[in-house]
């Protein structure tokens, strides 16, 4: 099977089998001169300029060529151009992009209850797609996606750059090695603080017809984290939440900091004029799609949880218990795994009022035994801990990993997702849910 641009199916595969999307090519310099891939985009927000956009331009140009970038707000894709730096024509009709400037590649970075779409159809179209996550918003997107990369013979790549993180693969090599033995349980809780945690509520995450909630959106990261370093499926969630912070538990509300009222009393008050980029980007362009940036987070349409609670059961017979809170004085998190042979402790600090010294506190503490500090490997300078300039390098270049590395396909994306999306589900109905009885995996 070819692509619209000659690069084989036999190519692709080795993707997500462990090789980079520009490898085929890259290999020998002379090939990559005349086949670099033809990336178009779809969705120009800020994760699309800022991670797929302007970096890519930069560092990848011998073997990425920026052919199309789509957006619903033309105005905000002729603003995102101008901010990658890139010089490719702009559109706002997806199936008008694909024939008019055949790509070969695509990065999916719209509004996650958009991802399905545009994967389906550019897998349809004979696309290779790359998505960032969560793959999808619920079961039925779940389901249509695995199909639709069956049916095509392509190849999906899920984004997730916490796994790039050099702590979070420190982690995955002392679990691998069997540091703390069998594992029998593990303890996870994220923190985000008021100022990330709050973000979420000020835009279209607020509501789940567009991000499937937190569980979906911002959980996907954390439970893709523990399938891969636990080598495990989930198989049953139980869940709990609440919305005890923001939307309607608010004491007062408007439609945007811009223009409100309650400014001076609003410890959630944000100035979005203050960054020029983002006002280039989402300001400026507000006339064409309405899109603010900076909606209340106290807004009465909010239907997300800000506080979530859950017990999932994996094939491996471990059981973690995991939370997320929203509104936190600190922002990072703890996760211990418990077996056997004894614990590992990890606490991040990514946010807080003091120093804590160091940004991530690891110990092996063994049974019977003594604690060990471990030192975290590598940097983690760059966006999410390291793991977004890893990630891209893979991507765009490297051409080879270890397989634990290497890039996630479709079935990580659907395992992380249907995690949160059966958390969602169990707080709806009030009752465990099996991963198994919301898609058929074949
Ligand atoms: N991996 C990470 O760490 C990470 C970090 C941030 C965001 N993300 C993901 O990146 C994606 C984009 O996030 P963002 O913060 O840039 O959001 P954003 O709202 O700033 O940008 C999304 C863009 O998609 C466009 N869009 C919405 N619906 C569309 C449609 N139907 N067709 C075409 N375009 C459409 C919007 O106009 C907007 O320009 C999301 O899926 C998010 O989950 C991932």
């Amino acid at each position: 099977m070819t692509t619209n641009e000659g690069v084989t199916r036999r190519e692709f595969v080795s993707v997500v089998g462990g090789a980079a999307v520009g490898a085929a090519v890259a290999g020998t310099p002379a090939l990559a001169a005349q086949k670099k891939r033809r990336y178009a985009i779809v969705g120009t927000g800020v994760r699309a300029v800022g991670m797929w956009g302007r970096p890519v331009a930069k560092e990848y140009s011998d073997v990425v060529e920026f052919v199309g970038l789509c957006d619903i707000n033309p105005l905000r894709a002729e603003v995102a151009k101008k901010q990658m730096g890139v010089s490719c024509p702009t559109f706002s009709d997806f199936d008008r992009m694909v024939s008019e400037t055949k790509p070969d590649l695509l990065m999916v970075t719209t509004v996650d209850g958009f991802h399905s779409e545009y994967i389906v159809r550019g897998l349809e179209r004979g696309l290779d797609v790359m998505t960032e996550k969560p793959l999808t918003i619920d079961e039925k997107q779940c389901q249509a996606v695995l199909d639709a990369e069956k049916k095509s013979g392509k190849n999906i790549i899920v984004t997730f750059n916490y796994r790039y993180a050099p702590k979070h693969q420190k982690i995955k090599e002392l679990l691998m090695s069997g540091a703390v033995g069998k594992i029998t349980s593990v303890d996870f809780s994220w923190y985000l603080d008021t100022r990330h945690g709050a973000d979420y509520f000020r835009r279209w995450h607020r509501l789940r017809s567009k991000s499937g909630s937190l569980w979906v959106h911002k959980a996907t990261h954390h439970f893709d984290l523990i399938n891969w370093w636990l080598d495990a499926d989930p198989v049953q969630v139980s869940a709990f939440g609440g919305l005890q912070n923001y939307g309607k538990s608010g004491p007062f509300r408007h439609t945007t900091c811009r223009g409100c009222p309650h400014q001076s009393k609003c410890s959630y008050y944000w100035d979005i004029t203050k960054d020029q980029a983002l006002t280039d980007l989402y300001v400026k362009c507000e006339s064409a799609d309405g899109y603010t940036r900076d909606g209340c987070v106290y807004k009465e349409d909010i239907d997300i949880f800000d506080t979530m609670n859950a017990i999932v059961r994996y094939s491996s017979g471990v059981a973690m218990s995991y939370s997320v809170n929203t509104f936190m004085p600190i922002e990072g998190y703890r996760v211990a795994f418990n077996g056997t042979n004894g614990r590992l402790e990890v606490r991040d600090f990514e946010r807080q009022a003091w120093d804590p010294g160091e940004e991530t506190e690891m110990y092996l503490i063994k049974n019977f035994g003594q604690r060990e500090k471990i030192e975290p490997r590598g940097s983690s300078e760059g966006g999410h801990g390291g793991g977004d300039t890893r990630l891209r390098d893979l991507i765009f270049r490297h051409a080879d990993a270890p397989a634990h590395m290497r890039l996630p396909g479709s079935r990580a994306g659907a395992m992380s997702c249907l995690t949160g999306i059966a958390a969602r589900k169990s707080i709806d109905e009030n009752r465990p849910i099996r991963i198994a009885d919301l898609i058929k995996l074949t």
